[in-house]
């Protein structure tokens, strides 16, 4: 072999040589990391040595003017970072990182590296060295929320800020509970991307609110933005306003009201159901106590929703009703008035010019029903009045003949048999009664109408006493005068 072959030879093994042991010694750590004042940052490092049997690794950071910023043994550091530094990796395994906590504004840089390989050497990294560009506030929160919820749908919500401490990564308050979830991702230079994902099922009464994330790092600071919930949802709370009470023949304004997101819009149908108006107002002009009742239904993209059903209180004056009357039974005299309105009637019996006190009143729902029972006396008209705050009514009932008819009838009747008995006899008193005792009259004379005009006579007893002498069972039918039972009696006697 040439001579300069060996020396080309020895030049190559050379240049090989000190290639591998510039290769060796190797660090990867970003130039910059952004940290946050007062909170900590995580310089990430690994480091490269030559092959070699190394029996203790000693790492340490430095600054520009070779100050200590770490060292395992504390008192070679730098006073102002004592506690403050740390190893994070296994520097056995060519993990240089260090954490920086509590950073301060001159704790800038540049630092490196430099590793003490016991029973070797040692190397100070001086090409790579990184600085901590320090930020006095956190960049803003990435917030982002579901924009149109429907009620009842599950809403997410993210919240993500970027750190350069995942030893202690930021925490997240959120002002809804729900379920959160978290996730760390490496960007590159020592950042990190922290999000907070929350989940929930949103409800209306979440509408409007705000939904508020809060940052806070380590050391302290934090930070927080929020939303507004928008949910929508079916009307709920669906009601109609009114003034319940309304005179019959007015008008009466509706208006129905609801809570729901998008506002609703209204309907109103009566209670079978026919449409009547579309809108949140609704006019019933000319009211009557036959008005049907009335709902309303709110209406919005999420439902349809229908109120109560409304009745108003329609008022109005007394109404007697035509079925009132007055009756005997039982050979009592009884007047009964019906009487309808809104609201209920005082009701009064008048006979002459005189108000009857006995009467009994009975009020239920809108119909007020007063009896009478009470000596009538001669008169052949009783009046019943009524009314209430809106009016007044009175009708007049006619009084029935009285009861006591049925009885002279009967009377008469065993007469006639006696009679009978008497032509047996020979006596001949029975002629004018004969062929009239067929017609005996049936009960139901007692009941008369207002219309019918039957005169009642009242015989003062010093009449009747002369009368008698002529009395006779045919005089009592040929009359619509009433006589006393024991006077229709008497005289038959009496003619006997
Ligand atoms: C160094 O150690 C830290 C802390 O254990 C770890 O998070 C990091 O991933 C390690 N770095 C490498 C390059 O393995
Ligand atoms: C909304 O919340 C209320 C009480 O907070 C609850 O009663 C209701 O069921 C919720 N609605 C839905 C749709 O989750
Ligand atoms: C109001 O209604 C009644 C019947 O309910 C009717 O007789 C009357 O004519 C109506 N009045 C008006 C002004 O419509
Ligand atoms: C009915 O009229 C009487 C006497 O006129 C009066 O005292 C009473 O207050 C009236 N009742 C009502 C309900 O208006
Ligand atoms: C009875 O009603 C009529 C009208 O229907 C009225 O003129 C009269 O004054 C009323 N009588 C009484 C006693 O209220």
């Amino acid at each position: 072999m040439a001579v300069w072959q060996w020396l080309l030879f020895f030049i190559c093994i050379c240049v090989k040589v000190t290639q591998t042991e510039a290769s060796s010694w190797t660090i990867d750590v970003p130039s910059s990391v952004k940290g946050l004042l007062g909170s900590c940052v995580v310089i990430p490092c690994s480091y490269n040595y030559p092959n070699a049997k190394v029996q203790t690794f000693t790492g340490i950071w430095t600054n520009d003017g070779n100050q200590v910023i770490y060292h395992p043994t504390e008192s070679k550091m730098l006073e102002q970072y004592r506690r403050r530094t740390k190893l994070l990796g296994d520097i056995s395994k060519s993990n240089c990182s260090l954490m920086i906590e509590n950073l301060q504004q001159n704790d800038g840089g540049p630092f490196h590296f430099r590793i003490e390989l016991g029973g070797y050497n040692s190397f100070s990294y001086l090409n790579k060295k990184v600085s901590i560009l320090m930020i006095r506030e956190p960049n803003a929160i990435d917030f982002s929320a579901h924009e149109d919820i429907k009620e009842g749908q599950p809403v997410s919500a993210s919240c993500s800020v970027f750190h350069s401490c995942p030893t202690y990564p930021p925490a997240f308050h959120w002002s809804h509970s729900g379920e959160q979830h978290f996730q760390a991702q490496k960007l590159h230079d020592g950042q990190w991307k922290a999000t907070s994902i929350l989940t929930f099922r949103s409800n209306r009464t979440d509408h409007n609110k705000l939904l508020q994330c809060r940052v806070t790092y380590h050391g302290g600071k934090h930070q927080e933005t929020s939303k507004t919930l928008k949910v929508k949802y079916a009307p709920v709370n669906v009601k109609v306003e009114y003034q319940s009470d309304v005179n019959e023949g007015e008008t009466a304004h509706l208006k129905c009201s609801s809570d729901a997101n998008p506002v609703s819009s209204y309907e109103w149908h009566s209670e079978t159901g026919a449409l009547l108006n579309k809108g949140q107002t609704y006019t019933m002009s000319n009211v009557s106590r036959h008005s049907e009742a009335v709902y309303c239904t709110a209406v919005n993209e999420e439902g349809r929703v229908r109120s109560s059903t409304v009745k108003l209180n329609v008022l109005y004056a007394p109404d007697i009703k035509s079925s009132s009357k007055c009756f005997s039974e039982r050979g009592k005299v009884m007047c009964e008035c019906i009487v309808e309105s809104r609201p209920p009637s005082m009701l009064h019996f008048v006979l002459g010019d005189r108000v009857v006190q006995n009467s009994k009143v009975q009020t239920v729902g809108s119909v007020t029903t007063g009896t009478l029972q009470t000596d009538f006396g001669s008169f052949k008209f009783v009046h019943c009045l009524a009314n209430n705050t809106l009016g007044n009514a009175n009708l007049t009932l006619s009084l029935p003949l009285v009861d006591n008819m049925q009885n002279i009838f009967i009377a008469c009747g065993a007469g006639v048999i006696f009679l009978i008995v008497l032509i047996a006899t020979g006596v001949g008193v029975v002629k004018k009664c004969r062929g009239r005792s067929g017609e005996t009259p049936t009960s139901d004379l007692g009941i008369m109408k207002a219309e019918r005009s039957v005169e009642l006579h009242h015989y003062a007893p010093t009449k009747r006493k002369e009368d008698r002498k002529d009395m006779s069972c045919s005089d009592i039918y040929a009359n619509d005068h009433v006589y006393g039972n024991t006077d229709c009696d008497e005289s038959i006697y009496n003619n006997v």
